[in-house]
């Protein structure tokens, strides 16, 4: 295999790529709704402390072990290994999170499926197409199968394009629209009766229930899901950085970026739920509990925008754009993880590899949605809950334990001379051999 690995042009490049794989469903959808139903700016605050005390650690190490291998994760866990049984278990945790991750991948590109046709359902109704906004309004199964189809067929058109061409210059084009997007939807959901009460029940924090522990739970997995962890997502766009840049830094770039978006989504997703109720859309359920995960994005707010005639057409288009848009940055860092290794591993062409592999994504997706009310929350549930986590504790295990200390101190140096005197050493190495393990065990036990 001779062909020269990918590597992002600049660092602004690798940001973009990976600010746009955290940044997602995970942020605009799963964070505002975890926050509304969990105490508002309770659930912010220790979302953020979770994000930058055990998730920023963790996304430190699978950074520092994809620069230092240049592999995917299957080779580089491999790398590092020291004897047969490491060795064993590096290949074990990098199969798995290849595996994870492609499931996550087809239950992502389902919800994915509905942005977009919520997006067409908008267009449609604009310009008057009536039974077709009908056909698409519906949650039905050759709807979810169709988009479903081709949000994958976008995935895989961007991944097969390469790193620079394809994941790189499509996120660099996307992020900063998704930006420019949502603050212009906070701006005008702002104006509208009923946001500031929605602004009050997101900041002002209810900090009775910090120290619940089934939110420490919640907002951990909220980070751990945002920041991509665990599967080897970040460990290969950290393969296709540069050495000259600063690794500590960079990566605390990404976790404010990403922390940073999930709170602008809650500005604008909690105050559009309470102009929702100020027009007289019920807002919690017969239980008394507020409408969350899907019920609030795929049913709230199109009745939402709904009720504001052509205006809301617009907004709901602009909307669902921005989640399409979001989501999509976040596929293609998943298609790339299975991808990277076939193309690594048994030295095939990348664009045939693509195509191959998104396939067999496909048909698991197209077997979800065939089978929806079995699968859906299964996959969820086990590649979420359980394998995540898991696969994120073996690669702290791994960083901590069993990488040789100086050696990571070594690749950490390359962007940061000074790095040995930094605050970052003087704590990451006891976080990621103590307290992220120990964290995440914890998580696992509850
Ligand atoms: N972080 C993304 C989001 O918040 C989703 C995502 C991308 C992801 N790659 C991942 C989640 C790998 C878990 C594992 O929507």
């Amino acid at each position: 295999m001779s062909t020269a690995r990918g590597e992002f042009s600049s660092r602004f490049g690798f940001l973009m790529a990976t600010s746009g794989s955290a940044i997602g469903l995970g942020n605009i959808w799963g964070f505002p709704t975890n926050a509304a139903s969990n105490g508002g700016a309770a659930f912010l605050f220790t979302y953020i402390l979770m994000a930058f005390s055990l998730a920023y650690p963790a996304l430190m190490a699978e950074l520092i072990i994809g620069r230092h291998t240049r592999a995917n994760a299957v080779g580089a866990l491999r790398q590092l290994a020291t004897g047969p049984v490491s060795r064993k278990i590096g290949t074990g945790v990098g199969l798995a999170g290849l595996i994870t991750v492609s499931l996550i991948l087809s239950f992502y590109a389902i919800i994915g499926g509905w942005m977009m046709a919520w997006m067409f359902e908008a267009i449609t109704s604009m310009i008057g197409l009536d039974t077709a906004s009908r056909w698409l309004a519906v949650d039905a199964v050759p709807r979810n199968a169709l988009f479903a189809v081709v949000f994958l067929a976008l995935t895989i058109y961007i991944v097969s394009a390469g790193v620079r061409n394809g994941i790189e210059k499509w996120a660099t084009r996307l992020m900063p629209s998704l930006l420019v997007i949502l603050i212009l939807l906070i701006i005008y959901v702002f104006t509208l009766n009923g946001a500031m009460a929605g602004v009050r029940a997101y900041l002002v924090p209810d900090f009775s229930r910090v120290a619940n522990t089934g939110l420490i739970v919640s907002a951990l997995g909220q980070a751990f899901f945002s920041l991509s962890l665990g599967v080897g997502t970040m460990l290969i766009y950290g393969s296709y950085l540069s050495s000259n840049e600063n690794l500590p830094q960079t990566g605390g770039i990404v976790v404010m970026l990403d922390t940073g978006f999930s709170f602008l989504a809650g500005l604008l997703i909690i105050p559009a739920i309470y102009v929702a109720l100020a027009t007289g859309v019920q807002i919690y359920d017969d239980a008394g509990a507020l409408v969350a995960g899907p019920g609030l994005i795929v049913s709230l707010l199109p009745t939402l925008f709904d009720s504001m005639g052509l205006a809301g057409a617009v907004v709901g288009l602009v909307f669902f754009a921005l989640m399409t848009i979001a989501a999509l940055t976040s596929s293609i860092s998943m298609l790339e993880v299975p991808v990277a290794y076939t193309v690594e591993s048994l030295g095939t062409e990348r664009r045939k590899t693509t195509i191959l592999i998104g396939s067999a994504v496909t048909f698991i997706s197209l077997t979800i949605v065939f089978n929806f009310g079995v699968l859906f929350d299964l996959v969820v549930t086990l590649t979420t809950e359980y394998s995540q986590p898991l696969l994120g504790f073996f690669l702290a295990i791994f960083v901590g334990w069993i990488w040789n200390r100086n050696s990571v101190l070594q690749e950490v140096q390359k962007g940061y001379a000074g790095v040995e005197h930094s605050l970052f050493w003087k704590i990451w190495p006891f976080y990621i051999r103590y307290i992220c393990p120990l964290a995440i065990l914890a998580m696992y036990v509850q």
